[in-house]
């Protein structure tokens, strides 16, 4: 594996893959990886012969009182893990290299963006938008693989994809869980003791939401008050939101319909750790 630092590189060195006809495929990360991140590099061997991963922890995406600073960071361990998987190139630029002085230039999707995470975290789809079109401009892949537990991120991707004509399928791969439930997250690290007996509690509250869409339950409040009930019982939960949406336009009607499939989204603080999570179920 090849670490890769600057952007003409890289640029130069995808040119030469793909004029021998090979497919590129690009797995964007803020690195510290575990085990979702690497179901994803394993994914994206099936769609290309050259996988590129991207290991940069975005400060623009961070609002002023989020956890840039200390987000974990690992290089040396997540160079192991990469070549392990054998990933083609790690592309590691420095901040300088993304963001040099005098960088004025913002994308803003103008979908998806106004509701959840994009309220409770002003800037960050801004951030993110900006960060995936240079991160997809430097390594030219055709194929780029995203992670179902930032599920309005993959929507937001999408769009800008879309409507900003990049010619990259986008692939979403699910949630990769611990034994007991819990998302997989680099930010899981950040929980005490009692705070990581208590994170499956999230999935099991999501599990209710879904046990009562299979059994016929259609009306969107009273789902979301499932959840949440289950939630309230552990009053160290701060619960930021719990959402059952539409999985494409993440619409949220008074009652969802049959065949309709339907993402409820839920994003609590457990301590100082914000953490998300979502489920896809479908209305029967
Ligand atoms: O999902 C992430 O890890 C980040 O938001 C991404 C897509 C790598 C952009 O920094």
């Amino acid at each position: 594996m090849v670490v890769v630092e600057k952007v003409k590189e890289m640029q130069k060195i995808i040119d030469s893959h793909r004029s021998e006809g090979k497919r590129i495929v690009c797995v964007p990360t803020m690195g510290y990886f575990h085990k979702g991140h690497l179901s994803l590099m394993e994914l994206a061997r099936e769609y290309g012969e050259i996988v590129v991963t991207t290991l940069f922890v975005n400060p623009t995406q961070f609002g002023p009182n989020e956890d840039f600073e200390r987000y974990p960071r690992n290089f040396q361990r997540d160079f192991e893990l990469a070549q392990s998987f054998g990933i083609d190139y790690l592309f590691a630029p420095k901040i300088e290299e993304m963001y040099p002085d005098n960088f004025y230039t913002k994308v803003i999707v103008g979908k998806f963006t106004d509701k959840f995470e994009g309220v409770k975290r002003p800037g960050h789809f801004d951030g993110v938008a900006t960060v995936v079109t240079k991160l997809f401009n430097a390594t030219k892949p055709d194929v780029a693989i995203f992670g179902q537990k930032d599920f309005q991120q993959a929507l937001v991707i999408k769009q800008l994809v879309k409507e900003l004509l990049f010619d990259i399928k986008i692939i979403v791969a699910p949630i990769v869980r611990e034994a007991d439930g819990l998302a997989m997250s680099s930010r899981n690290v950040y929980l005490s003791e009692e705070e990581r007996k208590l994170a499956p509690r999230i999935f099991e509250a999501l599990n209710l939401g879904i046990k009562a869409v299979q059994n016929g339950e259609r009306r969107r409040k009273q789902i979301n008050s499932i959840v949440l009930q289950h939630l309230r019982q552990f009053r160290e939960f701060f619960i930021d939101y719990v959402a059952a949406v539409d999985s494409e336009t993440l619409d949220e009607p008074e009652e969802f319909s049959p065949g309709q499939t339907v993402v409820i989204l839920v994003a609590v603080y457990l301590g100082k750790t914000r953490l998300i999570d979502n489920v896809l179920v479908t209305v029967p």
